[in-house]
């Protein structure tokens, strides 16, 4: 496999935690050493922050929503990210830096720009390699969310600004960024993941 570190992106409902759960077992196949992280979370101290971010309960604002995303997010790279790279496991984060980007700077509207910058001092510069990003129409993706969380549950419009920043992103870190059609069944979609990383597939 051709790097450590890869996230899986995408709103709400695109399917990323099928094709992860998939890729892993191929690569515990190929005897590749890999470990699933998720965010917010991973961590004690995230999956504390998990509650207040998802949780109906709270009423949290757009800018304390982006800074516990980096809080949380800090967190986890420090103590589970860069320590399981170090010791040669890769990475498959259902989730990075790249959400708050789409989600806080574009579907909040707190800026595309800014967020990056905010997360780029959280994570200290380590972003992930390469992200995988299922893009799909929210019209569709909606329909397959079983329940929905506090940011899940938001309105459609929400959405499609979230997939327009997504897009954004992957045009402006081309070389990073494998985009697929999440409407496509998951051999598909699992097979020309495969190939990017240059991993045998069977
Ligand atoms: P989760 O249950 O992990 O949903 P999913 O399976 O869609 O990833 O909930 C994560 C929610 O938090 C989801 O609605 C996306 C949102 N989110 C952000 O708004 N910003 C972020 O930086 C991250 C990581 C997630």
């Amino acid at each position: 496999m051709n790097c450590n570190y890869v996230a899986f992106e995408g709103i709400d409902g695109s399917g990323k935690s099928s094709i992860i759960e998939q890729l892993s077992k191929i690569l515990d196949k190929n005897k590749i050493e890999n470990k699933i992280v998720r965010e917010p979370g991973g961590t004690k101290v995230g999956e504390g922050i998990r509650d207040l971010l998802l949780s109906h309960d709270y009423n949290v604002s757009s800018l304390t929503e982006a800074l516990l995303f980096c809080a949380q997010r800090s967190q986890l790279v420090n103590e589970l990210i860069k320590p399981s790279i170090q010791s040669g496991i890769k990475i498959l984060s259902d989730r990075s830096a790249y959400s708050s980007v789409a989600y806080q700077g574009v579907g909040r509207e707190l800026g595309y720009e800014k967020i990056y910058q905010l997360n780029d001092i959280a994570v200290g510069g380590f972003w992930p390699e390469k992200v995988v990003l299922l893009d799909i129409d929210p019209l569709v993706s909606l329909d397959r969310q079983k329940v929905a969380d506090r940011i899940g549950g938001d309105k459609i419009e929400f959405f499609q600004n979230i997939r327009e920043g997504y897009l954004r992103l992957s045009e402006e870190f081309s070389e990073n960024f494998l985009v697929l059609n999440a409407e496509k069944s998951l051999e598909e979609n699992l097979m020309k993941i495969c190939n990017w990383f240059g991993i045998d597939e069977t």
